[in-house]
């Protein structure tokens, strides 16, 4: 990653935390640029008393939050979520998003849609015209080697996401992970539903129709959209 790109992470991040307010319930995504946010959550609560619960998009986003002091809740042991800020590896002009790059997109998206509002930030290097990124989909263990053939006769062109030692990541609900490698996405919605379909399919990465507002950093400085 370029230090231009570091840069521009820091301050969308830093920018993001300040939607938060006091009292607020949080969903906290996960990612390198979400840990530029749960840098400034843990400096508010620590400088300006911010009081805030944290509900968590994945383990390590739990464990890195609750070390800067912001207590963390499980999605069904709060009555509802704020607001919930988070990463994407890809954001396209009709704000549809390619997320999972981290392997969380299953609990990124629970809990982004029990959330009231929902902010993305991210570097400018994640905005293109039509998403075309790989395409992370959550899938059941039992029968994947199945699925793998089926993603591959439908023109998906999938591989397994493995770890350093060649072994299936295993996501924080116990499930692999399969990347799609489709050229361009042109109807995420359509291609979203024909997978969800798919028996074995826990979640895809695609996200639409969710987020309320848009933060990005530039090396010209930090845009909002809304
Ligand atoms: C994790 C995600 C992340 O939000 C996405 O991968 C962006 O990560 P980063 O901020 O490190 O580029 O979806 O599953």
């Amino acid at each position: 990653m370029s230090s231009s790109q570091d840069l521009q992470k820091i301050i969308a991040g830093r920018r993001a935390a300040d939607f938060v307010q006091d009292g607020m319930v949080v969903g906290i995504g996960s990612g390198s640029t979400i840990a530029q946010v749960i840098t400034a959550l843990g400096e508010r609560v620590a400088n300006e008393n911010l009081k805030i619960v944290g509900v968590p998009t994945s383990e390590k986003t739990r464990r890195n939050a609750a070390k800067l002091g912001i207590p963390m809740y499980n999605v069904d042991d709060v009555d509802k979520i704020d607001l919930t800020i988070d990463g994407a590896d890809q954001i396209s002009d009709d704000f549809s998003a390619i997320k999972g790059g981290g392997a969380a997109l299953l609990w990124e998206k629970i809990v982004a849609f029990n959330s009231r509002e929902n902010i993305w930030v991210v570097d400018s290097s994640k905005r293109v015209p039509k998403l075309n990124q790989y395409l992370p989909v959550e899938i059941i263990p039992y029968g994947s080697d199945q699925l793998f053939k089926r993603f591959t006769a439908d023109g998906f062109h999938p591989t397994w996401r493995l770890d350093q030692n060649g072994n299936p990541v295993r996501t924080d609900s116990a499930n692999y992970l399969i990347d799609l490698h489709i050229p361009v996405i042109e109807n995420p919605r359509d291609l979203g539903q024909e997978l969800i379909n798919m028996v074995g399919v826990v979640e895809h990465g695609l996200f639409t129709d969710v987020v309320n507002r848009v933060v990005i950093g530039s090396d010209d400085g930090v845009e909002i959209i809304e």
